[in-house]
């Protein structure tokens, strides 16, 4: 088992959540949909607070899909201790990791394909924070 990640929509990002949680399955993590079970019209910011409660309660990366994912990053950024950064490309993805130390990754499902997600949610899961400097620059906005 790679891990567990929690993943989270609203009906602008349903069918890339879809998508997403195949592949994360495929790639051997343990995935907790948050929801919507269905594409039905949703408020995204209640399943930003979903997601964002379980990485912060678990310590586990996210994802949060929406149209443009902006939304999502906006409304997680609002809960304390989550880091949640909007990509729209591969060197986005693992710099958010590896500088920000991310722990949302939010996708535009009406932005980027399934083919340019897959390459920048494999990113995101494998890259790794490299502390250091990284980290006090962090602890200047978001202290652990
Ligand atoms: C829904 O139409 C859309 O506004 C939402 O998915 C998202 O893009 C908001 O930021």
């Amino acid at each position: 088992m790679a891990g567990k990640v929690v993943i989270g929509s609203d009906h602008g990002g349903f069918s890339l959540k879809e998508f997403a949680i195949k592949l994360l399955t495929e790639m051997g993590y343990e995935v907790v949909d948050a929801g919507p079970e269905a594409p039905v019209s949703c408020d995204y910011p209640v399943y930003a607070e979903k997601v964002a409660k379980q990485v912060c309660a678990e310590n586990i990366p996210g994802i949060l899909i929406c149209g443009t994912g902006l939304g999502m990053s906006m409304a997680a950024n609002k809960h304390k201790g989550i880091r949640a950064a909007m990509c729209t490309n591969e060197y986005m993805a693992t710099m958010a990791r590896a500088h920000n130390n991310a722990n949302i990754l939010c996708l535009g499902e009406r932005v980027i394909g399934p083919g340019l997600a897959e390459s920048i949610i494999r990113a995101f899961m494998t890259s790794e924070f490299e502390g250091d400097r990284h980290l006090r620059r962090i602890n200047l906005f978001d202290p652990q």
